[in-house]
């Protein structure tokens, strides 16, 4: 997804601002751009690829300006192809004004047209060339005001950084629905969309609002709303360091994040289990407990991975906690017209705490009034921060595009939500004691499991060249076949496709064809037999039967060609252990492909528009 970093500061930006790109890669991008302030006006830059192209292309050039104030962008193509035309900067018809922007103009034509009626051109197919274009119509020699009067006329989301060629040392930005923050360090003031970019320089910042902006100059900084009354901001730290999002010593993001996931789940767990009380901590949700406990019906919303995390929670909190739950995909909730009665607490699942779609499923229930949970990794995000309440998952950076720890942490705060729940009303301390001695014991069995790697790879690699799969689970491990199915089609490409097993023999088993495989979650549980019939299926068709299945089952050895192993416990917590060879699978798969791992192609790691 589209990325910006600007800065003003004591350094020479150019490296500062090609740095910050470079943080900002994991997003997801298709070309790039930068615009430093010279004395004889804007010197702009841009190129379509890796952002390698655009360092080549400073690197040769000698006319790049001495400066310390800059911006720059990166962008994930959606109005207009991916070319350097369309990259970002962009600017007005008098090559004034300068913007990088993300989030989308909603109505970008009629501002083009009231421009080209007034003479204005434009170059790009870009929806942010007519806010830089309106902002040019605005100007008269001061630039905060110009971008005040422009905002006002623009429907839409963003999160933009402008700078005139009139006004060197200034630079203007703002938010509305698409995350901004701004580093503030000695002397020097880094503004990113994402705080990977900024942890170089500081790690003190302060989140914008939407509808506020700032004016920053070497000198200091004004923080504002669109309206320009004066808004006082507090400047707090970010969570994370920079070695944390390094690759520390792994080949790919995916794989360090994978193998960190013992670790991260520790994290998850620490300071909300008291074990000597037996008790489940959230203090984040403490303030609402009474309501939650009274809870009469949940809804989770999320997409994707999260959506998958937040099945198992459905499967949790009916089970566990006794309330009716269903989990939507935010894109479907927030265009229908859902039913939202009292006592309905609405949990948004995000890994970003960005992703457009969640945030808007969220607001439309906030507005139906539901209480609003957040489950969300990024520390101060949009999602977190407009839920009524939250609980992190802690579980540290997630940069690879295709989720996996935070798979594992949103399934933790799901589990210890619904325990938390569940001990006030039905759960005995024993049981209560029982999924607190199992949760402990989680990070040790996932070390455990990832020893397998070396066999999921060398399995993995006979199969890379079938360009159809099937994954299988039942229960609380059906939404483990679809994560299964998801990671394996996004960094691999191959097609696949995770189902209920007993839905096969409605349909999907007319695909199934000698040498097809097919990965089973076959653990020991309530379902373990029936699924064995599943797998019996399969055989029957020629199908290869690829199982993750519980250590010590010799009978699942002898029906099932490979088999990966994953120690018992208790039924519920399942899914955190038995994703964990499924997205090794995947990553083998897609190493063995030779996909780009860390970034797959037409994939964005937040996706912040619609
Ligand atoms: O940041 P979020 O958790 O809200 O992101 C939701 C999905 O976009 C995300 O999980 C996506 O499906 C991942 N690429 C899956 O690996």
């Amino acid at each position: 997804m589209c990325g910006i970093v600007a800065y003003v500061g004591n350094k020479d930006v150019g490296p500062v601002l090609i740095e910050g790109l470079k943080r900002l890669e994991y997003r997801g991008y298709d070309s790039s751009g930068i615009c430093i302030a010279g004395k004889n006006g804007l010197f702009i830059r841009k190129a379509a690829g890796r952002i390698s192209v655009l360092e080549s292309i400073l690197d040769e050039d000698k006319t790049i300006p001495a400066s310390h104030v800059g911006m720059a962008h990166t962008r994930w193509a959606t109005h207009g192809a991916p070319t350097e035309c369309n990259a970002h900067p962009h600017l007005d018809d008098k090559k004034r004004i300068a913007i990088v922007h993300n989030g989308i103009i909603e109505n970008y034509s009629a501002i083009r047209q009231f421009l080209t009626a007034k003479g204005h051109t434009f170059v790009s197919d870009t929806d942010t060339e007519s806010l830089a274009g309106l902002i040019g119509h605005f100007y008269e020699g001061d630039l905060a005001k110009a971008v005040q009067l422009a905002l006002h006329e623009i429907r839409g989301t963003y999160g933009l950084a402008v700078m005139s060629a009139s006004e060197p040392e200034v630079l203007v930005v703002a938010r509305r629905g698409s995350p901004l923050i701004i580093g503030v360090g000695k002397d020097e003031y880094i503004v990113a969309s994402d705080a990977a970019a900024v942890v170089e320089h500081t790690t003190q910042v302060i989140y914008l609002n939407d509808n506020e902006m700032a004016v920053i100059t070497p000198k200091g900084f004004r923080t504002m709303t669109i309206d320009d009354v004066p808004v006082t901001k507090d400047v707090t730290a970010v969570e994370f360091s920079l070695e944390q999002i390094e690759l520390g010593g792994y080949q790919h993001f995916m794989l360090k994040e994978i193998f960190e996931q013992p670790e991260a789940i520790a994290n998850c767990l620490r300071g909300r289990v008291d074990r000597h009380e037996g008790r489940v901590v959230l203090g984040g949700i403490a303030q609402y407990s009474r309501d939650i406990v009274r809870a009469r019906r949940i809804i989770i919303t999320a997409c994707g991975t999260a959506w998958h995390a937040g099945l198992v929670g459905e499967f949790l909190f009916e089970e566990l906690a006794k309330i009716p739950t269903e989990v939507e995909y935010a894109s479907e909730f927030r265009y229908r017209n859902p039913i939202v009665e009292d006592g309905t607490i609405v949990i948004a699942i995000s890994q970003s705490g960005e992703t457009a779609d969640t945030l808007a499923a969220l607001r439309e229930a906030k507005d139906r009034g539901a209480l609003s949970l957040g489950v969300v990794n990024v520390v101060g995000s949009t999602i977190a921060r407009e839920t009524d309440a939250g609980v992190y998952l802690h579980v540290g950076p997630e940069v690879g595009v295709a989720s996996t720890k935070a798979f594992c942490g949103q399934i933790v705060v799901e589990v210890l939500l619904a325990l938390s729940i569940a001990r006030r009303k039905y759960m005995s301390q024993t049981v209560l004691q029982e999924f607190l001695t199992a949760l402990d014991r989680i990070p040790e069995q996932m070390r455990h499991i990832l020893e397998q790697s070396e066999l999921i790879r060398q399995v993995t690699t006979q199969y890379v060249k079938r360009e159809n799969w099937l994954f299988l689970g039942r229960g609380f491990n059906y939404p483990v076949a679809l994560e299964g199915a998801l990671k394996l089609k996004e960094i691999s490409y191959i097609h696949a496709e995770g189902l209920p097993a007993a839905e096969m023999k409605h349909g999907p088993i007319a695909l199934i064809n000698p040498g097809m495989p097919a990965v089973f979650i076959a653990t020991r549980g309530s379902q373990y037999e029936k699924l064995l019939g599943n797998i019996q299926e399969v055989k029957a068709r020629g199908g290869k039967i690829i199982a993750v299945a519980s250590e010590g089952d010799d009978h699942i050895t002898k029906v099932a060609d490979h088999v990966f192993t994953v120690p018992d416990t208790i039924e519920p917590l399942q899914p955190l252990l038995t994703v964990l060879p499924l997205q090794l699978l995947a990553y083998h798969a897609a190493m063995a492909r030779g996909c780009n791992v860390d970034k797959p192609r037409n994939l964005a790691k937040s996706v912040t528009v619609e």
